[in-house]
């Protein structure tokens, strides 16, 4: 409430994403609550305990629709109920279009530069249109001021502040862009290039993660729509409204509340060591993603490979633990990742059949604290993503590395390589730097990683979740102002 009423008093806010906070699925024990793995929904759900209001999100559970109100609404967390969620239903046919179709097909390739060929088919697109006018709609249903605060997030909702703008002219529209934006040349293959970018500019302000991604949406406001920029304060003015372009580095709460319940650093490795059934004094490396091809992960086993293969003292010394939450599985791209990337690892584990497997793939989800427990008993993490526009699995895991150990390999390709040079930065498409960094980070004395790890620890800490919405609310309150002040004059 603070966070919100200190900045933009009597203000509501409205959030609007496409992945909802908490899942109810059905299961043979009843109904369990789920909490998803999106980086988007881990920075903003703690945004939303704090400030109370409402947040729309597409209902996906199989028992969503049996634990809400005749409304579509149920208050959340269960237990200590801070905020409203508002569901929204999809067919599945409209989910292949939107979500499948349009968003993770068209724009998520199209955004992360992994050479992966974007799909644009009119009949997604059609249906994307759609569904953000149902969701714009839903956002209007559920205002109750002619002037909230809304946050949209993301791809899925590019046409959505245009549609909002036009019915609630006086709404402040924050909408964050989570994932990286092209440069003008690549983005110009979209051949609905003029819509989405005027949808955007609906907003009041718009966040990518970084300064780059800001240049780059600029530049293709210069190419593909007919608008003045003011390069100056970045801003685009188009018929008569004004959208502020901005970068606000996304991170995590701090510390983020699911650490309370982890134990302390020993405990953690003791637990882990028998989980994965680990020799004493072995090295143990982790990562911890989405099952995504933006990721990186086959690229990190053939660096485990590599750095085996030059240097056999390693056998049976490392382990290496790969979490992949299975994700979009329905799409090609995503469901031969997975295929490769375990026959991959057996390959490599039967070229190094030493005393303990050097490779454990686990395609499943992890709940957070139990992902935090394995980065408390790990000594290295790696994140080697191709593209990626923040990454909060790197902040993850230095906020739960208060014993200043372990060492973080990064990929130079994130938005987190920006705000963490302690790291070792990497570039994942080269094996050979990336088994390097790796052998460098398992051989690292533990003054030099405490050095590195306290320095990322104050970055983080400093410029943590609150901070980057903080900002946000600041320059919008800002806006709001500089309009009022217009209107008098
Ligand atoms: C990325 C996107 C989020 C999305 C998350 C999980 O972080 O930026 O918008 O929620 O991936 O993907 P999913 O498709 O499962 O929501």
């Amino acid at each position: 409430q603070d966070l919100l009423h200190g900045v933009l008093p009597g203000a509501e806010v409205l959030v609007l994403s496409n992945r909802e906070p908490y899942i109810h699925n059905r299961t043979d024990h009843g109904i369990v609550v789920q909490r998803p793995a999106s980086g988007l929904v881990s920075a903003l759900e703690p945004i939303m305990r704090a400030c109370g209001g409402t947040w729309v999100a597409h209902g996906s559970g199989s028992a969503d629709r049996e634990t809400v109100d005749a409304n579509d609404r149920i208050r959340v967390p269960e237990g200590a109920p801070s905020y409203t969620l508002r569901r929204v239903w999809i067919s599945e046919a409209e989910q292949d279009g939107y979500y499948y179709g349009f968003a993770n097909e068209g724009l998520w390739p199209l955004c992360h530069i992994v050479f992966v060929r974007p799909a644009f088919r009119s009949g997604d697109w059609h249906m994307y249109r759609e569904i953000n006018q149902r969701f714009a709609d839903a956002v209007v249903a559920e205002a109750r001021t002619e002037d909230p605060v809304v946050l949209v997030q993301d791809y899925h909702f590019a046409l959505v502040p245009k549609m909002i703008r036009q019915r609630l002219p006086k709404a402040t529209i924050i909408s964050f862009w989570h994932i990286p934006w092209p440069n003008a040349e690549t983005f110009s293959i979209c051949p609905w290039r003029r819509e989405i970018i005027e949808g955007m500019l609906g907003s009041t302000i718009l966040g990518f993660h970084t300064q780059f991604h800001c240049n780059n949406f600029i530049e293709c406001v210069d190419r593909f729509v007919e608008s003045r920029i003011d390069r100056e304060v970045q801003a685009v003015s188009l018929g008569g409204h004004e959208t502020r372009i901005r970068a606000y580095p996304i991170s995590i709460e701090w510390p983020p509340s699911a650490l309370a319940s982890v134990p302390a650093r020993e405990t953690c490795r003791a637990e882990v060591f028998r989980e994965f059934d680990l020799a004493e004094g072995t090295k143990l490396i982790v990562g911890v993603e989405r099952f995504d091809y933006t990721k990186g992960i086959p690229d990190r086993m053939r660096a485990i490979d590599a750095l085996l293969t030059r240097d056999s003292s390693w056998e049976g010394r490392l382990a290496f633990v790969q979490i992949a939450a299975p994700t979009r599985s329905k799409l090609d791209t995503y469901s031969r990742l997975q295929a490769e990337a375990e026959s991959l690892a057996d390959a490599i584990n039967a070229r190094h059949p030493g005393r303990q497997t050097p490779i454990r793939l686990v395609a499943r989800h992890y709940e957070a604290s139990d992902v935090l427990k394995l980065f408390r008993a790990a000594d290295v993490c790696v994140v080697s993503s191709l593209h990626d526009g923040m990454n909060l699995v790197a902040k993850e895991f230095v906020s739960s590395r208060d014993d200043n150990a372990g060492v973080l390999v990064l990929s130079s390709f994130t938005g987190a390589s920006r705000e963490m040079s302690e790291a070792l930065i990497v570039n994942p498409y080269d094996t050979e730097e990336l088994a390097a960094a790796i052998k460098r980070a398992m051989s690292m004395p533990l003054d030099e990683q405490a050095e590195r790890m306290k320095l990322m620890r104050q970055q983080v800490k400093e410029n943590n979740v609150y901070r980057w919405a903080g900002t946000m609310l600041v320059d919008s309150a800002r806006s709001r102002t500089r309009e009022r002040i217009l209107a008098l004059t």
